[in-house]
């Protein structure tokens, strides 16, 4: 049992240190909450992805009737389920004033606290509160939130910044399409250069030194390899996670089969075929990368042939050569892509194309994602895309690359070609 006093100077030395110490906060995208709401909304997503930062700035838009509490905070250590109640108290006793109106409340590192899911269930639903929670990446994914609060959660999920909110960071207005037209579309090129080689973490974004950028990227690396792969789902072959590690992270934007993994290592050091794929399923529910399947009809074909793998943020892609910048560039548009909540695929017959995007009306579109546009490419990159449309019976699709742009009617398809940066700034 912890004591009121002690949950009062908690709740008072928090309030002072968001609304004093932290300073400017990127408004993060997507990131909206229904008005009429009753369930506990839960954050969710890959670690330091901005989760905290978000109930920062919530509670910076409440803060006359917000509570924020951080459960890894060492003088809440031995706070249990039972504490809650006080800890409601505590806050009502504080600001007596709120009694019987609406408040928000704010829990960080939930997971800390066993079975706080019920507490939080009963206020969201019952009382005036509205209840956000976060919690560590490794304890608070999609299949945890389905089995402990089935239904009455409303889950969001962090990713790292997108190149929008990148640009908003270093203070730059997307809204003003200057940016987009005018002279200054220099400093986007640039920061967009910079987005390309270290991606979008928050903390990653923010630092200056390339030195410091490649610590902090190391440090995300071995988090995520024991924290949120190791620990999590108690893996005991880690020369088998290493390997595997290493292949995925340098497979980005590229066709990955478990059974060619299979079949290369599986002289070389001892290991299953069911922990191999029961490992590689780890890599999908904790969020570090994602699958696109083959378009096809039939969801047999989809799922005998290997899926295409895309990384959660391109700071993390191993990367070899120079050359990987184009799939570094298809890894960006997938976010990107993914993000809209769109259902996306490749598409491979004749000829190949990166994506086919199914939007929430049905309506499809083919992408093709290409660094530049050269003699020996152009055709195949062009035919590829043709294909697919003539496929699906549409007459457009876009062709990505670094930095040309135009449009071009192939064999009765128009084919819009444009910079990436620039679609990621249109939208
Ligand atoms: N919206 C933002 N605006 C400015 N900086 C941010 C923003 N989001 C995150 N950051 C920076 O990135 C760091 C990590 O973010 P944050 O602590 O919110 O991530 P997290 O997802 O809660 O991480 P963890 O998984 O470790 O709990 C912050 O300390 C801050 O420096
Ligand atoms: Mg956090």
């Amino acid at each position: 049992m912890i004591s009121k006093e002690i949950l009062k100077e908690i709740i008072v030395s928090n309030e002072e240190f968001i609304l004093q110490e932290i300073g400017k906060i990127v408004k993060r995208e997507r990131i909206y909450f229904p008005v009429k709401l009753n369930k506990v909304v839960i954050l969710y997503g890959v670690r330091r992805s901005g989760k905290t930062y978000v109930l920062f700035d919530l509670f910076k838009k409440y803060k006359d009737h917000a509570l924020y509490i951080d459960f890894e905070d060492e003088r809440l250590s031995g706070f249990e389920a039972s504490d809650f109640e006080a800890l409601k108290e505590a806050f009502l006793e504080l600001k007596p004033h709120l009694v019987g109106k609406e408040t928000v409340f704010l829990f960080d590192e939930v997971q800390n606290v066993n079975g706080w899911e019920r507490f939080c269930r009963r206020i969201a639903e019952r009382e005036n509160i509205k209840v956000f929670v976060s919690g560590s990446s490794s304890k608070i994914m999609p299949i945890e939130i389905h089995t402990s609060l089935r239904g009455r959660a409303w889950s969001i999920e962090t990713t790292p910044f997108s190149f929008r909110e990148y640009l908003s960071l270093k203070g730059i207005d997307t809204s003003e399409k200057s940016f987009i037209y005018g002279p200054r579309k220099a400093l986007v090129k640039k920061y967009f250069s910079e987005y390309i080689k270290w991606g979008g973490f928050p903390e990653v974004s923010l630092l200056k030194s390339n030195l410091e950028k490649r610590k902090v990227i190391k440090e995300y690396l071995e988090a995520m390899f024991f924290k949120d792969l190791v620990e999590r789902f108690n893996i005991t072959n880690i020369h088998l996670l290493k390997m595997l590690t290493e292949k995925l992270f340098s497979s980005f934007s590229l066709k990955f089969s478990l059974t060619a993994f299979y079949k290369q290592y599986k002289e070389k050091f001892p290991f299953s075929k069911d922990t191999l794929y029961s490992y590689y399923s780890h890599f999908l529910e904790s969020m570090l990368i994602f699958e696109v399947r083959k378009f096809s009809e039939s969801s047999y074909k989809r799922l005998r042939n290997p899926a295409k793998i895309y990384l959660v943020d391109t700071g993390i892609c191993k990367k070899v050569t120079s050359a990987d910048s184009g799939r570094i560039l298809e890894n960006i548009v997938f976010l990107e892509l993914r993000k809209n909540g769109n259902e996306i695929f490749y598409f491979e017959e004749e000829g190949e194309c990166d994506f086919i995007v199914k939007a929430h009306n049905g309506k499809f579109l083919p992408c093709q994602v290409t660094l530049e546009l050269r003699e020996e490419n152009r055709k195949r990159e062009i035919n590829g895309l043709v294909e697919a449309c003539k496929r699906l019976n549409i007459k457009r699709g876009k062709l990505f690359t670094y930095d040309e742009e135009g449009s071009k009617v192939v064999e009765g398809i128009n084919i819009q070609i444009l910079p990436v940066w620039k679609w990621l700034l249109e939208k």
